[in-house]
Parts: C-alpha cells; sequence; structure tokens
C-alpha cells in the first residue's frame, strides 16, 4: 500500500499547476471487491495501480479538476482520514469490510457536504445497509445485455454529459436496477434507448422498461453521482465515458455550470440560500391564483395540473442549486419529456405549448397559462421542438424576496417517498 501511494504521489507532483493552483480537491478512489472482482479493478500486484485506478488519477491529473487518492485501506473512512477529502468514488462490489462507524463515517461525509461518485458495480455494493441504497439511488439487478446498445442522453445540459450529443452507441455490460431506484428520486442523465433491443428476454424485470444508466441526486447536502457503465477494460481508454465520468466527478465536487440571471433574480437567489423561510407561506404562493401560479402547472402530492413534472419528491431529485435554476431560468434545463413545442398551422399562426396526449387525428395542447386545447393533426404545417420552456421565465418577478425565499423553502420541502407500486419482481 505505502509503494501504491508514493507511486502515485509522484505522478500527482510530477504535473503542472492547473486552475485549482497546487491543490485541487481530494477525491478518495476506494476499489474493494468484497464480491465479483472486475478485472479492471484488479492490480496485477499489490504496488501496481488497477485500470480503474490509473485511469483515475491520469483523468485528475490531466484535467487538473481534481486529485484521485486511491486507498483499499478501511481506515481511509476514519473520520479524520475523510476530512482531507472532498469526494469519495466507489468501483466496489458486495458486502465491504467497512465497520458501522466507518459507514456511519461515509454518510455524514457526504450528508454535510461531500461528493460521492459511484461507478458501475458500486449498486452492487452493500445489499445489506439500507441507507448506502438510499444514498446511491438503486440496486442492482441483474445485466441482462452485453453487447452494442443506443444509449439516450436525457440532460444534454448537463457537465457529465454535454459532449455526448442526444444519443450514442456504446458497447458494455448494461445494468437493470429495483428500488430504491425511482424515476422520481433521481435525476437522470442517460438511459437505454430500447429500440432493437431484446426487452422481453430473461432476465429482463423491469415491467415499465425504465432503464436509467446514470444519474445525480443530491443526500443531505452532499451531491450523488454515479454511472453503470465501465465494465470493459476499452471503457476506460474511450474519451466519451472518461469525459462522461471526469464531468460526474466535478459535480459531485460542486462543480456546476451558473446560469446568468437579472439583477433582481439573482438577489432573490441569493437571498432564498441565505434565509431559511417559511414553508408553510411558501405552499401559501405556491398555491396563488395570481401571481406565478405555480400549482397550475404542477402535481404536488396528487393535486394540479400536470403541464411540468409533479412536484412530489422534486427536492429529492435536485440539489438546492438546481431547483433555483428550474424555478428561474427554465430554460437553461429542460426536464426530460417535458419540452415545449411551437406549431406552424396552415393558417399562417403559431402556437407554443406542450403535447400531453396525440392520437391519430389530433394532439391536445396546454399552452403557458395551462390552458389545454385540442389542435386537429391536418391543421398543423409543421412542429418544431422549441429551446424554450414552457414554463415562462421571469416568473418571479412578482414576488417579494420574502414570497420567494419561502416558496424556495417550500419546494424544498418536497421530498415525498417514491412510489415502489412499480418495483420489479
Ligand atoms: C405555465 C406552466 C408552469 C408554471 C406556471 C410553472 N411551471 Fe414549473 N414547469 C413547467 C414545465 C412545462 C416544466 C418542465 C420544463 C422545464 O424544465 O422547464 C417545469 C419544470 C419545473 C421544475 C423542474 C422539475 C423537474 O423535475 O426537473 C420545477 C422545480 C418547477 N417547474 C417549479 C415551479 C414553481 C416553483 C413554479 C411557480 C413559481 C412553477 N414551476 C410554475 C410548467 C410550469
Amino acid at each position: 500500500m505505502l509503494q501504491v501511494l508514493s507511486a502515485l504521489l509522484w505522478s500527482v507532483a510530477s504535473t503542472a499547476p492547473d486552475a485549482h493552483g497546487a491543490n485541487p480537491p481530494r477525491v478518495l478512489v476506494y476499489t474493494v471487491s468484497a464480491g465479483y472482482e472486475h478485472e479492471v479493478v484488479r492490480r496485477a500486484a499489490p504496488d501496481e495501480l488497477s485500470i480503474v485506478e490509473r485511469a483515475l488519477v491520469d483523468l485528475g491529473s490531466r484535467s487538473g479538476a481534481f486529485q484521485a487518492v486511491v486507498s483499499r485501506e478501511a481506515a481511509a473512512f476514519e473520520a479524520a482520514s475523510l476530512a482531507q477529502f472532498q469526494a469519495v468514488l466507489f468501483y466496489t462490489t458486495g458486502e465491504l469490510p467497512l465497520s458501522a462507524a466507518q459507514r456511519a463515517g461515509l454518510f455524514e461525509f457526504v450528508r454535510s457536504g461531500g461528493g460521492f461518485v459511484g461507478v458501475h458495480s458500486a449498486t452492487d455494493t452493500f445489499y445489506t445497509v439500507p441507507e448506502y441504497g438510499a444514498m446511491i439511488g438503486a440496486t442492482f439487478d441483474g445485466h441482462p445485455w452485453h453487447e452494442r446498445v443506443s444509449i439516450a442522453v436525457e440532460d444534454p445540459t448537463h457537465i457529465a454529459t454535454q459532449h455526448l450529443g442526444e444519443r450514442f452507441d456504446f458497447v458494455d455490460e448494461i445494468y437493470q436496477f429495483k428500488a430504491p431506484y425511482s424515476r422520481a428520486g433521481v435525476h437522470v442523465l442517460l438511459s437505454l434507448a430500447p429500440d432493437g433491443l431484446d426487452v422481453a428476454r430473461e432476465p429482463v424485470h423491469r415491467q415499465d422498461r425504465d432503464f436509467a444508466l446514470a444519474w445525480t441526486r443530491p443526500f443531505g447536502d452532499g451531491r450523488v453521482f454515479y454511472s453503470a457503465l465501465g465494465h470493459r477494460p476499452e471503457v476506460w481508454k474511450d474519451a466519451r465515458f472518461l469525459t462522461h465520468l471526469a464531468g460526474g466527478i466535478r459535480w459531485a465536487l460542486g462543480d456546476e455550470p451558473q446560469v446568468k440571471l437579472s439583477p433582481e433574480d439573482d438577489a432573490r437567489r441569493s437571498f432564498a440560500l441565505a434565509e431559511s423561510g417559511n414553508p408553510r407561506a411558501g405552499f401559501g404562493v405556491f398555491k396563488r391564483e395570481s401571481g406565478p401560479m405555480c400549482g397550475r402547472c404542477h402535481v404536488v402530492n396528487g393535486t394540479g395540473t400536470e403541464v411540468g413534472p409533479d412536484l412530489s419528491s422534486v427536492a429529492l431529485r435536485l440539489t438546492q442549486s438546481e431547483l433555483l435554476t428550474a424555478i428561474l431560468a427554465p430554460s437553461a434545463a429542460i426536464t426530460h419529456g417535458y419540452g415545449a413545442v411551437t406549431l406552424d398551422m396552415k393558417d399562417g399562426t403559431q402556437i407554443f405549448g406542450r403535447v400531453t396526449n396525440e392520437s391519430e387525428t389530433a394532439l391536445t395542447l396546454i399552452d403557458t397559462t395551462g390552458t389545454a386545447r385540442s389542435i386537429a393533426r391536418e391543421a398543423v404545417l409543421a412542429r418544431l421542438a422549441s429551446k424554450i420552456s414552457a414554463m415562462p421565465d421571469g416568473l418571479a418577478a412578482t414576488l417579494t424576496n420574502e414570497e420567494f425565499r419561502d416558496l424556495f423553502a417550500y419546494v424544498r420541502t418536497l421530498k415525498a417517498p417514491p412510489p415502489t407500486a412499480v418495483e420489479p419482481k
């Protein structure tokens, strides 16, 4: 172990200073296999890094965004050790040899603002520790495919996926997940595009055919990034995967592109982050039939209209700063599946809104006031996906800083446990 660490320190010390100066954030890379040991984490000799360890050390030093420090020692999870890191990365399997106190130390580290990055079999880990599943957001449920698949990029604005286009082909072992996985509780970045794949074969369990492959979520004040990719050795040489992983690590370390807001909205944002508001008063603002009228377009706990996503669990899947961006600059990060369209009509007019239903002859479209109407297909000349959200910008303009702070305090309480009704067998 000492030899490994000194080899590592040498490689880090030999790289040029970077954007973070001499002290980039430190990421603890832990690759212990208590279950199946993947080829990519196997060390040829005790003092030689595995493929994963080598790749992460190189990725950190090349990008200058972080310093990867490898360890396979349980002692790395003692509080005094964890205090020297800004994030922890797991490529692990099984019931890891960490004591209850060391596990609690890890959860506390993340809850209090640390980053956690899970790669591939990090979901095939700690089945007997429910809090671990609650943190990472899913449990491994087999790998029905190992072939070339098509992967859909659900969030093309995220730093972990913005280089991947709308879709890409990839050869790897592909996981499926069971509870606690729920789309309500994670912000999905990548998912399997089922076309051309046998989604009915054994051992495909998910009836809802929801095969998310990478996501983010908050955990307390900390940030969790998970990617299911990374089984095959050649994946660790694939620039698309490495950029995806580096972006996920940066996000877990708190690096998130800040959207430019008006000075007024910027003041609302700072005020809402600095002061703890009153969620009850905020619920009043949310439901009010004047001003931003959030309740007109969103369902919460079963009531409201679904122009936008159901917000009952939104604070489980978005961090505080992501929630603020979603509210203050909706067009900067449009939720997958809730994009708006512009219809060019044959009579020369244009209609803007979100399509909520389609039949062979008509579409139902909800406009930005939350009003639904049915439109005959034959009256439509062209249909264009819009870069503008159906949730209007500038919604908070009519609110005082105090009202906005309270509204945000309310939105942050929206953590209804995700439904497990669709849990696969
Ligand atoms: C005119 C309808 C409309 C109104 C009014 C509206 N929203 Fe939205 N909202 C949407 C749509 C559509 C989306 C999805 C597209 C997007 O992400 O911009 C959305 C997305 C969101 C999201 C992101 C959800 C996710 O799962 O990613 C949040 C949070 C949100 N809205 C909160 C609010 C709040 C708070 C208000 C009141 C200030 C509000 N909305 C008012 C239509 C609306």
